[in-house]
């Protein structure tokens, strides 16, 4: 076990949250370490290393940059916390910040296809990390179960989120909290699995 203390997050972060995000998403089934700079398609660790100097998916000249930008990870941050339901958290210990999530009300514009399936009071976590070297010992658990503190806090009834199907730890936190499968097909994405909760 893993011995953190899970707070709001603050301003004074943003760096460390920005690391763990970088390095969390760029492993697999994620491999968003890389892009292209002309098409976007993301390269994993391993494949940056030995990429050719054409694009595999575009065929222009490959010039690789950073998949998520600082600056992408602010937006989204600040995106959850103008939000007037939301729960930004992090997971910290005496070496810094171990990892975070964050959420916000269900914007069901963004999810036209979960209209009438869920609760219009539904907290949608959008982002979930721990840092790789602090995992396997409880900081996701901490942290979703201070998510869904929250949410039930706030007077939201149910929690939902996205992840992936070929993501077996975020599954295996996500249903060791209680989340359930929604059996929703995402148009275009075929590997998302969509889950919710009552809080
Ligand atoms: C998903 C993630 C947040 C889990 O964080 P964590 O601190 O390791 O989670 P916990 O230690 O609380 O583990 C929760 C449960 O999941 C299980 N689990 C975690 N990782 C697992 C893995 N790789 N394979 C199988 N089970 C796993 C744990 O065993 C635990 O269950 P248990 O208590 O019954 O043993 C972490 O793996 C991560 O940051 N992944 C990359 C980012 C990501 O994919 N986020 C989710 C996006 S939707
Ligand atoms: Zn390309």
């Amino acid at each position: 076990m893993l011995v953190v203390f899970i707070r709001p997050y603050k301003k004074s972060d943003i760096d460390q949250v920005i690391a763990v995000y970088k390095s969390a998403f760029a492993e697999p089934p994620w491999d968003e370490f890389k892009k292209c700079s002309a098409c976007e398609v993301e390269y994993g660790i391993k494949e940056s290393a030995r990429a050719r100097d054409i694009c595999k998916k575009c065929d222009s000249p490959l010039e690789l940059i950073d998949f998520w930008s600082s600056e992408d990870i602010i937006q989204d941050l600040e995106f959850a916390l103008s939000q007037q339901n939301k729960a930004v958290l992090v997971a910290e210990n005496s070496a810094g910040i171990a990892g975070f999530t964050w959420g916000y009300k269900l914007p069901f514009e963004k999810f036209p296809f979960l209209e009438g399936k869920i609760s219009p009071g539904t907290l949608y976590m959008d982002e979930i990390a721990v840092r790789g070297d602090r995992r396997l010992r409880g900081a996701g658990t901490r942290l979703g179960q201070a998510f869904l503190k929250s949410a039930k806090a706030q007077g939201l009834e149910e929690a939902a989120l996205r992840t992936d199907e070929r993501n077996p730890a975020s599954i295996a936190l996500f249903r060791k909290l209680g989340f359930k499968e929604m059996g929703i097909n995402d148009p275009g994405f075929p590997n998302r699995v969509y889950m919710r909760v009552k809080t």
